[in-house]
């Protein structure tokens, strides 16, 4: 069988997971071909890298040259791990070159974006993939089961909290993510994941989109309150850096190191700016409620200046209510630290039925990053073409888009203060793409 031949653009912190996925486990069936980035640091780090692990040399490619480098190589795949505002140019010229696409979340972070790439992929009849990983931890996984299992009858509302904490958390508000052009905001960049969740579990879309947000915490003015009277823009250069609990010290951690600091004077990004600089104008704190097409609802908040890091989540159904916490260590970029675990004393699983006594349900053992999802995902995308995926957690254009709408409508719905209808977005789109999955 010939293997499948995949490229990769964008070579930041996320994009090792994939390459060393092709060139390691799953090197049996794919072939990584060449890399591509807008950064000639990474470019060469990357490419190193490979060769240090792997013994295996891969073409570069600047992200000038990328139709280029499509042309010449003509690979099967696209592996798209650039920053966020880039995915749907990256997506589309690869999907208009005859390629399918993995991509990772989110799909994109406007509107406009999405109803390209959808229209590009109508046209050109090529793959969309979305590298969902939270549906594949064990314990999302378990939820889909207890609800599809019928335990709480038919879910009529959710009540969904996530908290992001002051390292993790924080993390946001120092790097690109920090602007909403370049990310859609923690509504579209971070909630993606959560709204994508939702469509999965109760196999529905989001219909309209009440939102409000700000910025609370990540202000000057909280940097005052805290005592840090003589920031700079960045941490490497803060006279603040022995008493600010925000300091990320990048110099200090040889793999930040070698893939931010000595990549600067190639971009000029600096990946440790001051979490509390004017220039950050993504909210921090977020209600959402969305009324979905299969008459759920659903109250959602995400606040990013938490003490820990996880969600609260509760399904009311005809029959009972099923409450899930989990307590998340996640991949801290920022720090380099390992990969998450769940916290097995922090998370739970309960059953309450309208009639009888409550009873907790075991949550089902993980480990690994992103609580185990990270690996099942890759197995996924790139493992034998015989696996066999009962639950639909292979995410398509489709679940991409889905989980999009709900953020990028209420970052629509916070700016002009009224309900949010999803078919506004995409019109007509809309209608077409999704017509087989309304429920
Ligand atoms: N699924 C997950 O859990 C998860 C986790 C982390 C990141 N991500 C996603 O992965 C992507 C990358 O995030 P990251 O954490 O690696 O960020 P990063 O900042 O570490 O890397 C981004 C890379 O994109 C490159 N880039 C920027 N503009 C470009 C352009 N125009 N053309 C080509 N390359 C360009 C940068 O030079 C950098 O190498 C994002 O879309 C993010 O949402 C997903």
């Amino acid at each position: 069988m010939r293997k499948k031949t995949y490229v990769q653009v964008g070579l930041g912190g996320r994009h090792e997971l994939f390459r060393d996925a092709l060139l390691g486990p799953f090197s049996r069936w794919c072939e990584l071909v060449a890399l591509c980035d807008i950064n000639r640091g990474r470019l060469n780090l990357s490419r190193q890298r490979a060769l240090n692990q792997f013994h295996k040399e891969i073409d570069t490619w600047h992200a000038d040259q990328f139709d280029d480098m499509l042309l010449s190589i003509r690979p099967d795949y696209v592996i798209v791990t650039s920053i966020d505002s880039t995915h749907d140019d990256y997506i589309c010229r690869a999907l208009e070159k005859g390629c399918h696409v993995i991509t990772e979340k989110p799909l994109t972070i406007d509107s406009e974006r999405c109803r390209k790439i959808l229209e590009t992929q109508r046209r050109t009849g090529k793959t969309v993939k979305v590298a969902f990983n939270y549906r594949y931890s064990p314990v999302r996984t378990q939820i889909k089961q207890l609800l599809e299992q019928d335990m709480i009858g038919r879910v009529l509302s959710i009540d969904f909290h996530w908290m992001l904490d002051t390292i993790h958390g924080a993390d946001y508000f120092r790097r690109w993510h920090r602007q909403k052009k370049n990310s859609g905001g923690l509504l579209v960049h971070k909630a993606t994941h959560h709204f994508d969740l939702i469509n999965w579990w109760i196999d529905s879309l989001p219909e309209s989109v009440l939102a409000s947000g700000r910025k609370r915490f990540y202000t000057p003015a909280m940097a005052g309150e805290l005592g840090l009277t003589s920031r700079t823009d960045r941490c490497m250069t803060c006279p603040e850096a022995s008493v600010c609990a925000f300091f990320l010290d990048l110099k200090r951690n040889s793999n930040l190191n070698a893939m931010y600091a000595e990549c600067e004077h190639y971009d000029g990004y600096y990946r440790d700016a001051c979490v509390f600089d004017n220039l950050v104008d993504i909210e921090d704190c977020m209600n959402v409620i969305v009324n979905y097409r299969n008459g759920v609802k659903m109250s959602y908040s995400l606040n990013a200046f938490m003490p820990w890091e996880g969600y609260i989540i509760a399904f009311n159904g005809t029959k009972g209510r099923l409450e899930h916490k989990l307590r998340e260590t996640v991949y801290i970029n920022a720090d380099g630290k390992i990969p998450a675990e769940t916290e097995k004393d922090g998370s739970w699983i309960w059953f309450y039925p309208h009639s009888g006594k409550e009873s907790e349900i075991p949550v089902r053992e993980s480990s690994g990053g992103h609580g185990g999802g990270d690996d099942l995902m890759l197995h996924h995308l790139f493992g034998s073409p015989v696996e066999t995926d009962p639950l639909g957690r292979a995410a398509d254009h489709i679940a991409g888009a889905g989980s999009i709408l709900t953020g990028i409508a209420a970052n629509r719905s916070i700016k002009e203060r009224r309900v949010i209808e999803v078919e506004e977005l995409i019109a007509g789109l809309l209608k077409g793409f999704f017509k087989k999955r309304q429920s």
